[in-house]
């Protein structure tokens, strides 16, 4: 298993965890990254399941009231949660078409259907992720391609993004064991 991230330190403590792990840095947002992680990939062996994860959420803000963060904060959630997938899925689609069991997995939000006033522009570049996924997936199935598009929609959960809400939340452990 590969993982990335752009936090060298996050992955040097995932690798001493799990030491079979490969881990490189990488910032899906940034072209230049996103490239030389698929030649890494590529030389390491190829991938069957790319697993879209990365995420953002910027502080709540109300748009209703001008401010200077408005327009900075969508585009650097949009960068990530939405292109960055588009980007890496883009990289690699050739790569997951030509195996036999290939798979995206894109991960979502139940705030890509129900839209949150207090993130909203994280919900909006979550419902677009959505509406890709499923465009995405019905694409391949019209070119016959045998490549499998999942979306994930997780709950509310316990992780650094959500660490400022006070809501009822499960626990990554919980969620992982279904
Ligand atoms: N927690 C929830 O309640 C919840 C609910 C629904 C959906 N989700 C979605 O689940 C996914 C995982 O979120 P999480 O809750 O586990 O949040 P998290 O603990 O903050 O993890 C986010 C992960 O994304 C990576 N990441 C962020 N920006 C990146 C970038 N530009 N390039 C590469 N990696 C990047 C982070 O690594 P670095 O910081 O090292 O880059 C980190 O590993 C996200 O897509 C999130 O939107 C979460």
């Amino acid at each position: 298993m590969i993982i990335t991230g752009r936090d060298q330190n996050k992955l040097t403590s995932a690798k001493k965890l799990y030491p079979s792990l490969v881990t490189i840095k990488s910032d899906v947002a940034d072209e230049t990254d996103a490239v030389s992680l698929f030649y890494d990939v590529k030389a390491l062996g190829g991938i069957d399941i790319l697993y879209n994860n990365a995420g953002v959420g910027v502080k709540p803000s109300n748009l209703g009231i001008s401010g200077s963060k408005h327009l900075e904060n969508a585009i650097y959630e949009t960068n990530i949660n939405y292109f960055g997938v588009i980007r890496l899925n883009n990289l690699f689609l050739d790569m997951l078409k030509s195996r036999p069991e290939g798979a995206i997995i894109n991960t979502t939000s139940l705030l890509s259907y129900v839209p949150s006033l207090q993130e909203a522009s994280y919900s909006a570049t979550k419902t677009a992720l959505a509406f890709y996924t499923r465009s995405l997936r019905e694409h391949l199935r019209i070119i016959k391609s045998t490549l499998k598009v999942f979306e994930l929609l997780p709950p509310l959960v316990a992780t650094e993004l959500t660490a400022g809400r006070d809501e009822k939340k499960m626990s990554t452990e919980v969620l992982f064991k279904g």
